[in-house]
């Protein structure tokens, strides 16, 4: 189902200004980093640092202000950051899968029908089409579902749906941003499975972005983004895979699920300071503000019980 092998992404020096009525934001700083095809690579940090900035750089979706984009591999050289906006429209669709932070399924269309969609963008004839969302469907444990609307499904059925679609041209490369954001950790733990399987069996690249120690221990190497900078390198530690003697070998600092969750915990108050700054300056409403707060202090307790579990507290 998926024949494309992943792409190496190389990006260097990569800076991101986005300019606004009366400021600018510096998003990215110089950013340098090679992403290998097989590889999962997670991209954590503050709320802010420039996550999202990264991949829709990388993605296509957005253009940088300097530095290099590099994708290449299996015969194919792509210099991302000299492209149009129009060669980026294709470039995306013919090299990158993206799962997005904000669902984005088309709520008149099917799930079937929205997998659908970027195949019939990329000409594939009907019965193809039909067969293939049908089988990504399965893959993502959704085949009996093919014919809901999102509206129909829970959330993190429409986050595995999101999933279907990004696969549906078989990308090399695949974008993830905090594709688990909404989702209780059963959900979580599956869209975590799949694009696992996505590396390990079909050799995809694949670059996530999570605030969620429990998605970040299942991948192959932990970036650390602070305003916009990059500030350290992790390679998780999963004491069920037990992996470590390579990661020694090479010199990259080792992290730990238990580590993991203390420096997300230490990380929440940071975060719903932030949220009451940007209640208090009218950036978001009363309910989006109470909903996250309270996003935050469920997961939070999740954490501390998940550290207590885990006889590391
Ligand atoms: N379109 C835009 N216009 C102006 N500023 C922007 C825009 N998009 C992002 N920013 C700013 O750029 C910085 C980085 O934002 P980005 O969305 O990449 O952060 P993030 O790490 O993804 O955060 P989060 O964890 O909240 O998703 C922030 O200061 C943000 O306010
Ligand atoms: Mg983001």
């Amino acid at each position: 189902m998926f024949g494309r092998r992943g792409l190496k992404v190389e990006v260097r020096d990569l800076v991101k200004i986005y300019k606004y009525k009366g400021g600018e934001v510096q998003a990215l700083r110089g950013v340098t980093a090679t992403f290998m095809p097989g590889k999962m690579t997670c991209i954590m940090g503050p709320s802010g640092s420039g996550k999202t900035t990264l991949l829709n750089l990388v993605g296509g979706i957005d253009k940088p202000t300097g530095g290099s984009i590099l994708v290449s591999g299996e015969g194919v050289e792509v210099r991302v950051h000299d492209l149009s906006f129009r060669a980026l429209d294709k470039y995306r669709l013919q090299y990158v899968g993206f799962v997005f932070q904000a669902l984005n399924l088309i709520p008149t269309l099917t799930a079937e029908e929205n997998v659908e969609l970027p195949m019939m963008l990329a000409g594939m004839s009907k019965r193809e089409r039909k067969e293939r969302a049908l089988k990504l469907l399965e893959l993502v444990g959704l085949k009996e579902k093919a014919g809901r609307y999102p509206e129909e499904l829970s959330g993190g059925e429409q986050q595995r749906v999101a999933i279907a679609v990004a696969l549906a041209n078989d990308p090399p490369i695949i974008l993830a941003d905090e594709p688990t954001a909404e989702l209780d950790s059963e959900n979580a733990r599956a869209v975590t499975n799949v694009l696992r399987r996505l590396v390990e069996e079909f050799g995809k690249t694949v670059i996530l972005s999570t605030h969620d120690p429990r998605v970040a221990i299942k991948t192959d190497r932990i970036l650390r983004l602070e305003d916009g900078r990059l500030v350290g390198e992790y390679r998780p530690i999963d004491l069920e895979k037990s992996a470590g003697a390579e990661a020694a070998k090479e010199g990259v600092a080792q992290v730990t699920l238990a580590e993991l969750i203390k420096m997300r915990l230490a990380s929440i108050d940071e975060d719903i300071a932030r949220l009451e700054e940007e209640f208090r300056k009218g950036l978001i409403g009363r309910d989006e503000f109470y909903s996250k707060v309270s996003r935050l202090e469920r997961l939070r307790e999740a954490l501390q019980e998940l550290l207590t579990s885990i006889g590391s507290s």
